[in-house]
């Protein structure tokens, strides 16, 4: 049966020049690189410029996705922005971006699901091709976490970083099999009894300030695996594959530990996993497109390549998206 599927058309990602490095932290909070490498698997992150905004950094990762994918501007009718470092709190850094590329027609918009909101947002765009209400759009995950740090807080500075990525999405139609290209499955979910474990201390709405990241770690790695590996499941259910069926997993990038037990679990080798965490941190909503643009640039995925992206963040959230490339 014909149906319309989600394919990939291109890919892009922007990184802030300013790199610091786990020696620059230490030189601001009580730490070591040997810890931070040890705990994290981090030995590096990208720092937004004064003058760099949220939107900035999302407006030039989709200039990338576009060149690459052969697609005009004009054409794009649906631009979703994750991300949970808006420039303003409204109106929404997607239109910002929509404006950046000089497109004035169809909609755009945030979604606000942290480190999950790229799965999110992938997941809303593929419903809006699927069923034929636009025909093209760009996902944008960027974020401009240093902003939201507590620069006094060893817990939490060292994990983050800044990025972005994008990738441009076309409704093309398929033969509805498991064969076909684009999204084949995906899976998402939230459950708000874990919001104190990973939240910001402020909001416009309550404080009246931005606030500040906090996070039990200890407590959210607990719950990772087990989440992340639950949809992850889901997806490969949906579709009859078996995970050493997956050309690439491409995860949220947290910790290093959390990918190799993910990896454990599902009895996969570490050649599998797209790891961009060691130089780009956490960067939220943008470590998956920047992970699959460093995939895609390393010929690592190709067409026909079978992508797992995945990824838990604040709320709780968390979600997986199955596609073929
Ligand atoms: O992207 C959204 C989802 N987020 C995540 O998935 C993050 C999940 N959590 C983690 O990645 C880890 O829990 C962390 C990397 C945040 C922390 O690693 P951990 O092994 O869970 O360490 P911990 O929090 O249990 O802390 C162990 C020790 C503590 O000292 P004591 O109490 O044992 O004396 C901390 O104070 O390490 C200390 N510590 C540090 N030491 C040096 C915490 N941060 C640092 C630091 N440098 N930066």
């Amino acid at each position: 049966m014909a149906v319309n599927r989600s394919v990939i058309r291109g890919v892009g990602a922007y990184l802030p020049k300013r790199v610091m490095t786990n020696d620059d932290m230490a030189k601001i909070v009580d730490t070591t690189n040997d810890w931070i490498v040890e705990r994290t698997g981090i030995t590096q992150r990208h720092i937004a410029g004064d003058d760099e905004l949220t939107s900035d950094l999302g407006i030039a990762a989709a200039r990338q996705a576009l060149i690459r994918a052969g697609i005009d501007p004009v054409d794009i009718d649906l631009v979703i922005c994750a991300t949970a470092t808006p420039d303003r709190t409204f109106p929404a850094t997607a239109v910002k971006i929509q404006h950046g590329l000089g497109i004035t027609k169809g909609a755009a918009f945030d979604v606000q699901a942290v480190c999950s909101g790229f799965v999110y947002a992938l997941t809303i765009a593929d419903s809006f091709l699927k069923s034929g209400q636009f025909k093209r759009a760009i996902v944008v995950g960027a974020e401009t976490f240093s902003r939201i740090l507590d620069w006094t807080d060893r817990g939490t500075c060292v994990l983050f970083g800044d990025g972005a990525g994008a990738v441009v999405l076309e409704a093309q139609p398929q033969h509805g099999t498991r064969e076909d290209r684009g999204i084949l499955s995906t899976a998402i979910r939230s459950d708000g009894r874990y919001e104190e474990l990973l939240y910001v201390d402020g909001g416009p709405g309550s404080t009246k300030t931005v606030g500040h990241l906090r996070m039990n770690g200890r407590e959210v790695f607990r719950h990772a695996v087990q989440k992340i590996y639950g949809v992850i499941e889901e997806t490969l259910v949906t579709t009859g594959y078996a995970p050493d069926e997956i050309d690439l997993y491409v995860p949220h990038q947290a910790n290093k530990r959390i990918l190799d037990g993910i990896a454990k679990k599902l009895g996969v080798g570490p050649e599998k996993i797209m790891v961009t965490l060691d130089r780009h941190g956490n960067t939220s909503a943008a470590s998956i497109p920047l992970a699959l643009n460093q995939a895609f640039e390393a010929h690592r995925v190709k067409e026909g390549s079978l992508v797992l992206m995945e990824a838990m963040g604040g709320g709780f959230t968390w979600g997986a998206v199955l596609a073929r490339w």
